[in-house]
């Protein structure tokens, strides 16, 4: 095997190595001189597949980001095309969230979506991903009776869905539920501030810990979800400072939502801030694209192409194999071709 064979054969080992490696590897091949070797690599045929196949994010690359203050990239998925997206993109943690109640199903909230529909959405995520952290929310109903509902719970998404931790709503008062969770082995992510499904009782979607007493509340909850064993928690919709108050209290990573940069890694609503759901949207949402917008004009243009005899043109038609059948079908008598054809 030449050098550049053996640079090749070491590319394809660090497809399964941590970015950082790939990183340095890349660096180091380059400051040798070999780039000829790392320009053959991405023309190989295999370029395709090794450019989209990142190593498997894992709870240690989480841990490993948030020791390196690399901010943890967080996105939610609700099917096989979005989380194919989101693969590709980089995120590090896909989240099949019950916003999908609301933003997919189109339910008027988040609490009425059950563990069977979330499994099915479950599954196609799953399908759809290769390397991020898969994590699900538990639904609402599902985990607040006892501990034992929430692991029994926790491990129909873990062997029926195909997903890699659960997210949970709540704060100290779920402390002993994540803890019977995590001691089960199934890593659990908490979430506090605007928790949704609590939204009733909470007024609304209202932002959380204005004040100095409910940023110390919030300041309680998390470091009692810390010490049930949450690997993350998310923190939704609170003042930036009171989640810098958390984010610096704590050794496990924050994940904002509407809670400013200060956190440890960010996460959003894929259909939102695609601009793809166009009933309302949180403050906290940057739109990144106008999805709505841009899928109803395809949608029309494809409705009046279709109603005047536009599409389909020639480019999305199959040809006959020989050009003579083109001609003795055109001067087939149908009634005929009905006669044979039922003959056959
Ligand atoms: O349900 C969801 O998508 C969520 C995120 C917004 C954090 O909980």
């Amino acid at each position: 095997m030449d050098a550049c064979g053996r640079i090749l054969a070491s590319c394809q080992l660090l497809r399964k190595a941590t970015r950082p490696n790939l990183a340095l590897f890349t660096h180091v091949c380059s400051s040798n001189g070999v780039q000829a070797a790392l320009a053959r690599y991405s023309t190989h045929p295999m370029t395709e597949e090794v450019t989209h196949q990142r190593p498997k994010v894992t709870l240690n690359t989480i841990r490993s980001l948030y020791r390196q203050n690399i901010p943890i990239a967080s996105l939610t998925a609700h099917d096989f095309p979005s989380a194919i997206v989101a693969d590709r993109a980089g995120v590090d943690l896909t989240l099949v969230g019950d916003s999908l109640a609301m933003v997919a199903l189109g339910y008027e909230n988040t609490n009425q979506i059950t563990v069977d529909e979330m499994l099915s959405h479950c599954r196609a995520v799953a399908r759809g991903s290769k390397a991020p952290f898969l994590v699900a929310d538990l639904p609402f109903g599902t985990y607040e009776v006892s501990a034992e509902q929430a692991l029994e719970s926790s491990i129909r998404f873990i062997r029926e869905g195909n997903m890699e931790g659960v997210k949970l709503e709540g704060g100290i008062e779920m402390a002993d539920t994540i803890k019977k969770i995590t001691t089960a082995g199934i890593p659990v992510m908490g979430h506090i501030g605007l928790t949704p499904q609590r939204s009733v009782s909470l007024g609304g979607f209202r932002v959380q810990g204005k004040t100095t007493i409910g940023a110390k509340k919030l300041l309680q909850s998390a470091q009692a979800l810390q010490d049930a064993g949450c690997f993350a928690i998310v923190v939704e919709a609170v003042p930036p400072p009171v989640a810098k108050f958390i984010t610096q209290a704590l050794t496990i990573p924050t994940v904002g939502i509407g809670a400013g940069s200060v956190c440890s890694g960010q996460v959003l609503v894929q259909l939102d801030m695609l601009g793809s759901f166009d009933r309302f949207s949180p403050k906290f949402v940057k739109k990144y694209a106008n999805g709505f917008e841009t899928n109803s004009a395809a949608v029309k243009q494809y409705v009046h192409e279709v109603k005047h005899g536009l599409f389909p043109t020639e480019e999305h038609t199959y040809p006959m194999r020989n050009e003579d059948d083109i001609k003795k079908l055109e001067g087939l008598d149908i009634a005929g071709a009905k006669v044979s054809s039922s003959g056959m």
